[in-house]
C-alpha cells in the first residue's frame, strides 16, 4: 500500500497526537475513582491532541487552512485546500475509560474530500484513505459488508442526550430502525462508526447533529469502500444538514427510507 507524502504527514499527525491521547487515557483510568472525575483532565488532553496535529499539519503545510473541532478556523492562504480536524471524537468515552475514541483527520481540496485518517490509539487502528486509492485499516484494503436486506444487518447510531439533539425524533427513528434489523449499536465515536461501516463490521449507520469534522475523514473511508453516504433526506449536503447516512448501495438507501418514515398513529 502506497501511500502520498500527503497521507503520511496525516498519518504521522494522527501517530503523535495519539501517543499523547493513549498517555492520558492511562491517566483517566486512575482518576475514575475521584469525586470531581476526570474532566478537567480530559479537556486539557483534548486541547493538547488538537496541538499537536496543527502543528504537524501547519508545518508541512503552511498555506492550508484548519477547520478544528478545539480552535477559531484558519482560513489559510491557499484557498483550495482545508484540514477537518477532530483531536479526539468519543470525549464521553475516553473520559469515561471506554477504549474507543480516535484522532481524525480529513483533507479537504476544492470542497472534496481527498485524504482521511482515522486513528484510535487504545486498539492501535489505523484507518486511511485516499480518493481513488481504495480504504485501509492498517495494511488490509477494506470493503463495506455484502448483506442486501435490513433484517440482517447490525447497524450503528447516535443517541442523542442530556443537552443535545433531537429527542423526540429520534424515538420515532429509533422505533422504526429497531424493527427492520438485526441489532443496533451506540459506539460513541462517530469517526469510527464510520470507518467501521467502511470495514464491514456494522452494516449501516445514521446519525444526526453531527459537525464536518465528526465525519469527514470517516466518509471518504466508507466511499474508498465501496460504500455509499448521504444526509438524511438522500442528498449529498452532509455537512450542512448534520446528518449522515451510510452504508452498502442497498443498506445506505434502505436505511434512508426507514429513518424517514411519519410517526406511527397511536
Ligand atoms: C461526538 C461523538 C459521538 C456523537 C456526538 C459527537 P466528540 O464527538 O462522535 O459519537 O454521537 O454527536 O459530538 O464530542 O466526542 O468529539
Ligand atoms: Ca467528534
Ligand atoms: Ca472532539
Amino acid at each position: 500500500m502506497a501511500r502520498s507524502a500527503l497521507l503520511n504527514v496525516m498519518v504521522q499527525a494522527a501517530l503523535k497526537a495519539g501517543k499523547s491521547l493513549s498517555r492520558d487515557f492511562g491517566e483517566v483510568q486512575n482518576l475514575q475513582v475521584s469525586v470531581k472525575g476526570p474532566s478537567d483532565f480530559v479537556s486539557q488532553a483534548d486541547l493538547k491532541a488538537e496541538k499537536i496535529v496543527k502543528d504537524e499539519l501547519l508545518k508541512a503545510r503552511p498555506t492550508y487552512g484548519f477547520l478544528g473541532e478545539e480552535s477559531e478556523e484558519i482560513t489559510g492562504t491557499d484557498g483550495a485546500h482545508r484540514w477537518i480536524v477532530d483531536p479526539l471524537d468519543g470525549t464521553t468515552n475516553f473520559l469515561h475509560g471506554i477504549p474507543q475514541f480516535a484522532v481524525s483527520i480529513a483533507l479537504e481540496r476544492n470542497g472534496e474530500i481527498v485524504a482521511g485518517v482515522v486513528f484510535n490509539p487504545a486498539t492501535d487502528e489505523l484507518y486511511t484513505a485516499e480518493r481513488g486509492g481504495g480504504a485501509f485499516l492498517n495494511d488490509r484494503r477494506l470493503r463495506v459488508a455484502a448483506r442486501k436486506v435490513l433484517s440482517d444487518c447490525v447497524i450503528g447510531c447516535g443517541v442523542p442526550h442530556l443537552g443535545r439533539g433531537h429527542h423526540g425524533k429520534f424515538l420515532v427513528e429509533l422505533r422504526h430502525v429497531m424493527g427492520e434489523t438485526a441489532g443496533l449499536r451506540r459506539l460513541g465515536a462517530a469517526s469510527l462508526d464510520l470507518a467501521y461501516v467502511a470495514a464491514g463490521r456494522m452494516d449501516g449507520f445514521w446519525e444526526t447533529d453531527l459537525a464536518p469534522w465528526d465525519v469527514a475523514a470517516g466518509l471518504l473511508l466508507i466511499r474508498e469502500a465501496g460504500g455509499f453516504s448521504s444526509d438524511m433526506k438522500g442528498g449529498q449536503d452532509i455537512f450542512e444538514s448534520r446528518s449522515v447516512v451510510a452504508g452498502n448501495e442497498y443498506i445506505q438507501k434502505a436505511l434512508v427510507e426507514v429513518v424517514n418514515r411519519p410517526v406511527p398513529k397511536a
